[in-house]
């Protein structure tokens, strides 16, 4: 029928592929781009998964799927559960699931619970959590518990009513040192890679060369050692804003509508469904040959 390539599935007996783990990426430092982008569903997760290191299963889920404003109101029961879909949908890359708003920031035992469910629930490997200094003693706390954390610093979307928006980091020289420090203090605290989103080249550049685990750069710099994306932004099915540093790969969203119009027009006009559509479609009335002695009656 369609000739789109279908989300790999597993099969019955096929042994599971090795996924890529958290360790193999922090062995990437300084080495080939480690190529990550969001997975929100099992389907799409199938179709990306075959070409990229990592899939997140982000809080950008609230804006991108759950059309929310702010990533803040997306809760840990809809993070599991579409945590859940992409490891089903997905079988080489290593999926990381990002822990949402007010999952994990009051204390690091909440945090571990948090963490822990996640990880139990999905059987993601690893979660990502946004801060530097303020979070290094609660990602070492999980890191010692065995949760591996991927961190985020720069522009972090949680804290966007602290910050007064969705703000570039590190223009000035004192942002930029701060911005430094957390790098420098979540990588001590032992994540395996840090996310750097929405800082200016420079800092993104200096994060990467003085720490020792992989950045994975957002609207960041190609310095870092990787990039992570939005899925939906360089597909183009997310045009609520569209930030700076998107570069658009394809028109999803044009293309959906589209393809729906014409739906719309076929079952108007009762294009669709045709017969090849029907099941135990009646065969049309064959036309009754008339008998030849009237044709040559007719005739003569
Ligand atoms: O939630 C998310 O999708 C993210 C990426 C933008 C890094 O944190």
């Amino acid at each position: 029928m369609s000739t789109v390539p279908q989300p790999p599935r597993r099969h019955g007996g096929t042994p599971a592929m090795q996924r890529v783990s958290p360790r193999d990426l922090t062995a990437r430092k300084g080495g080939e781009p480690i190529v990550c982008i969001t997975a929100y569903t099992a389907p799409m997760a199938g179709f990306m998964d075959p070409h990229v290191d990592l899939l997140l299963v982000g809080d950008t889920l609230g804006m991108v799927i759950y059309g929310m404003n702010t990533t803040l109101g997306v809760t840990l029961e809809m993070s599991i559960a579409h945590g859940q879909a992409v490891m089903r949908g997905s079988q080489k890359a290593c999926v990381i699931v990002d822990m949402p708003f007010g999952s994990y920031q009051a204390s690091p035992v909440d945090a571990f619970k948090s963490c822990a469910r996640v990880m139990a629930e999905t059987g993601c490997a690893g979660i990502k959590l946004e801060g530097g200094v303020e979070m290094a003693r609660t990602i070492e706390y999980l890191v010692q518990r065995g949760i591996p954390v991927m961190a985020h610093v720069g522009l972090k979307p949680q804290s966007v009513n602290v910050v007064g928006g969705f703000r570039v980091q590190g223009r000035g020289k004192e942002e930029a040192k701060a911005v430094l420090a957390d790098a420098k203090a979540v990588e001590n605290a032992g994540a395996f890679s840090i996310v750097v989103e929405g800082t200016v080249e420079s800092l993104a550049r200096k994060i990467t060369e003085v720490v020792k685990v992989p950045t994975v750069g957002i609207g960041a710099s190609p310095a870092c050692d990787g990039q992570i994306i939005v899925a939906e932004d360089i597909l183009g099915l997310y045009s609520a804003f569209t930030p700076k540093f998107v570069k658009r790969y394809a028109e999803l969203g044009v293309a959906v509508s589209n393809a729906v119009e014409n739906y719309a027009s076929d079952v108007r006009a009762r294009r669709y469904p045709a017969r090849e559509h029907l099941y135990g479609a009646v065969e049309p009335a064959k036309k009754k040959k008339a008998p030849s002695r009237s044709r040559a009656k007719v005739r003569t």
